[in-house]
């Protein structure tokens, strides 16, 4: 017979423990364990045997991705949504998912069948900002419904093609032993979503917000269960909203699309590179970079700041590119060119808002430090490609023939290169480089 042991389980985070414990070690919710009586039985009574098959017997479905004609968005989708898919957007709050969604929702509507549920906004608002969208489309509908299985059982019922829930921290499962918002109900109302996005063959888009605990305690517990997840990404003062997909097991990662939030709603940016180049300020600390984020190159403008610190441990302040990756490339220039970054305040930025993580910025970057520290500024339009070893080598990159071409087209007039980038038809604007050492020569003119 199946031998009953009792455990007690947290309803917050599913936390285990053989005895109840005030605090979850976990999630550090209080009062949150439950008894739960678990079967510890060595058999299990009921079994099927599954059904197995060889790949010739599968069907294949040749169903057309559906596509929003927002170009910017199809492209970071993965050339658009594959029915049955279950989508994550994300970013922090008032970022914009809601508009975006919103307008993606009416254009998918044009052709496809599309439920809307707002679970965070009551039907009145969602009006109101389609009223300021200027989009309001008679073919898709809206619904207040925040309780999960009614949404999945309405969703049956009309069979559409996409169903878009905003926001899943705000719906309800009812029979469910967690706390209603809890990572745990989370978790389980995103289960329910997927088998019923593969049994019905329904794609779904859900948005969640970034959590003020972090990310880890939002949508990032759920991107190992879902198909793809999309951040939506922008910085307070600025009003450009990158999309990047992070994962996308129907397309590519890192993909990025670029939109503008204005005063009617998202706009897409299709050539964020010429809208940079025309913002360019030539002047000591900055220096331009071409990097890919995804299949697309993009040209970044690095600034940076040294200035003699006055505290005995030097400030740091750096945005928009990894810090470490920074002070690593001043340990370098220090090492080789004996330059005192270790008694420099260094800040250090990306201008537009704008974040790259390409170890392709290297050189960029070191010449935007070098640029500062000498207070002299690059010739004009000059782009940096390359990366920079420990030992203070510059590196060849990949795709520097597309980073070039794309550069080219904006009028870029020098490129530095490492001296063993292999390239075809090599510019003759092209200036290269072999160790660190030889980046002065930029400043003696
Ligand atoms: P929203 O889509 O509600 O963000 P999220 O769903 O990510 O929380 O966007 C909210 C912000 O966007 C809000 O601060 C107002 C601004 N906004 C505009 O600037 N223009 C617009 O046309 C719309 C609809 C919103
Ligand atoms: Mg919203």
């Amino acid at each position: 017979m199946a031998k009953q042991t009792i455990s007690f389980a947290c309803t917050s985070c599913g936390y285990r423990s053989v005895k109840w414990l005030g605090c979850c070690p976990s999630c550090n919710e209080w009062n949150q364990f439950n008894e739960i009586n678990t079967k510890n039985s060595s058999s299990h009574n009921v079994t099927n045997i599954s059904r197995l098959v060889n790949l010739d017997n599968i069907e294949l479905t040749n169903q057309k991705r559906m596509v929003s004609s927002i170009h910017e968005w199809d492209c970071v989708i993965g050339g658009g949504i594959v029915h049955g898919s279950l989508l994550v957007l994300t970013g922090d709050p008032g970022i914009g998912k809601s508009t975006l969604l919103l307008q993606i929702s009416q254009k998918l509507a044009e052709h496809h069948n599309v439920i809307y549920f707002s679970t965070e906004e009551s039907l009145h608002q969602v009006r109101t900002r389609a009223e300021r969208i200027g989009t309001t489309s008679n073919s898709l509908l809206f619904s207040d419904e925040s309780y999960l299985e009614n949404i999945i059982a309405s969703a049956k019922q009309h069979a559409p093609d996409i169903v878009v829930i905003d926001s899943i921290q705000n719906c309800y499962l009812n029979n469910s032993d967690s706390t209603p918002g809890s990572i745990n109900q989370l978790r389980e109302s995103t289960f329910h979503l997927m088998r019923f996005a593969k049994d019905n063959n329904i794609a779904v888009i859900i948005t969640g917000h970034i959590t003020k605990e972090g990310i880890i305690a939002g949508p990032k517990a759920l991107e190992h269960m879902v198909d793809a997840v999309f951040y939506l990404q922008g910085d307070e003062r600025w009003q450009t909203r990158v999309l990047r997909s992070v994962k996308n097991r129907f397309g590519t990662i890192n993909e990025i699309g670029f939109f503008e939030m204005q005063h009617n709603g998202l706009h897409q940016v299709p050539n964020i590179n010429a809208q940079l180049l025309n913002e360019i300020t030539h002047a000591p600390g900055s220096a331009l970079a071409c990097v890919m984020e995804g299949s697309r190159p993009l040209i970044l403008e690095l600034q940076a700041l040294t200035i003699e610190s006055k505290f005995s441990t030097p400030q740091r302040v750096v945005s928009g590119v990894d810090h470490k990756q920074v002070m690593l490339i001043a340990a370098i220039l220090q090492k080789y060119l004996h330059t005192r970054f270790n008694l420099h305040d260094i800040f250090f930025k990306v201008t537009g808002g704008l974040s790259s993580r390409e170890s392709t910025a290297d050189l960029g970057i070191a010449l935007a430090l070098l640029s500062s520290y000498f207070q002299m500024p690059l010739p004009e339009k000059t782009i940096a490609i390359g990366e920079i070893s420990l030992t203070g080598h510059i590196k060849p990159v990949k795709h520097a023939g597309t980073l070039i071409k794309e550069a080219s087209k904006f009028g870029v007039i020098n490129i530095l290169l490492s001296s063993s980038q292999k390239i075809d038809n090599a510019p003759e604007n092209a200036r290269t480089f072999h160790h660190v050492s030889d980046l002065l020569t930029l400043f003696r003119e």
